[in-house]
């Protein structure tokens, strides 16, 4: 593709975000849809974060993703969110329309489409194991809760924000329910546990979808396999995990080899860019040249720090 005067903008603020996959993903996606777009990252500081924000608006950039750690600061910038991202608490796409900065949270859309494309299953009525508590945690809690979920069970090493998590999203919905003329009682029981083996035993029996939301595991550091209680868990449990460097963490690995059904990170990351990508260009992106592309870019890199 070669670029011009009318070449379309978009990118990815964040700090650090020289690792981003996100500008091989949706250049090869542009170039492929013969789209005269171009995707870059940017590394923005705090302090420079309304000035990047201005920019978008003030050079006609189409939309940009947001990631660590501008997910919740960039909204005071804004001029309005969707109602995913008002209850998640987060944004990291904006769309600009015609000058207008509307932040979404394509995140929790990337969840659920993997786990609906990859092993076929719904969140409605399903009780959901939450493993973090950070920003991930946020979007995988909120999109359960936003689908239905009867239960969302949150655990975290540090307890104190597992219990803010579930106070954020129980104070959001009960907003939106108001905002939307309905009471406040959310049908979704929230509740937390404290973190480690010997508390997950007395609830991960009763789990249908366990995800890991935390770090752990990427790029190899650590191995939650080791803390989960897998004689305690349903037979058709499905395991989910958030990180996708490596694309089969040990924590998927022990329970594809349990027989239990997998969904890597990967296909979040694939997902709710193809949201974005949609939001922006009002087209829809080919998922298998997107799987393709970055699983091609994990093998060149031996599956670290990509
Ligand atoms: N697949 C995707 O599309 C996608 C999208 C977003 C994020 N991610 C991935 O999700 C992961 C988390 O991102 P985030 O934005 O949620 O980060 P974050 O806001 O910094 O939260 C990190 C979470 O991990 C926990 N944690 C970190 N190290 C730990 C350890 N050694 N033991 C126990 N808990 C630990 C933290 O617990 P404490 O609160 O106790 O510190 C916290 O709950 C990253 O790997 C990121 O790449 C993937």
């Amino acid at each position: 593709m070669r670029f011009d005067a009318n070449t379309r903008l978009a990118g990815v603020i964040g700090n650090p975000v020289r690792h981003s996959l996100s500008p091989i993903m949706y250049n090869t996606v542009f170039s492929a849809l013969g789209l005269n777009c171009v995707y870059m990252a940017f590394e923005v500081e705090k302090e420079n974060l309304e000035d990047a924000i201005r920019g978008i608006r003030g050079l006609g950039f189409m939309g940009i993703n947001v990631t660590i750690p501008h997910k919740t600061g960039v909204i005071p910038f804004l001029d309005e969110l969707s109602a995913e991202a008002e209850i998640i608490g987060a944004v990291n796409t904006i769309v600009n329309k015609n000058g207008k900065l509307i932040g979404y949270n394509t995140d929790s859309y990337g969840y659920e489409m993997a786990l609906q494309e990859k092993v076929g299953i719904s969140l409605k009525n399903r009780n959901v194991f939450v493993i973090g508590a950070g920003g991930a945690a946020h979007a995988i809690a909120g999109q359960s809760i936003l689908s239905g979920a009867s239960a969302v069970v949150i655990t975290n090493r540090t307890f104190e924000k597992a219990k803010s998590l579930m106070d954020f999203l129980n104070g959001t919905f009960c907003r939106h329910h108001q905002n939307s003329g309905s009471d406040c009682d959310a049908k979704t029981r929230l509740e937390t546990v404290p973190w480690g083996t010997d508390a997950w035993r007395n609830i991960l029996h009763d789990m249908d979808i366990i995800v890991n939301t935390t770090s752990i595991g990427m790029n190899g550091r650590g191995d939650l396999a080791q803390d989960i209680p897998w004689n305690n868990i349903k037979k058709d449990a499905v395991f989910f995990d958030v990180v996708y460097t490596p694309i089969e963490t040990s924590f998927l690995k022990e329970a594809i080899r349990l027989g239990h059904r997998a969904v890597s990170g990967l296909y979040m990351l694939i997902y709710q860019g193809a949201k974005a990508f949609e939001l922006w260009t009002g087209k829809k992106p080919p998922i298998e040249l997107m799987e393709k592309t970055l699983v091609a870019h994990f093998s060149e890199k031996g599956g670290k720090d990509a």
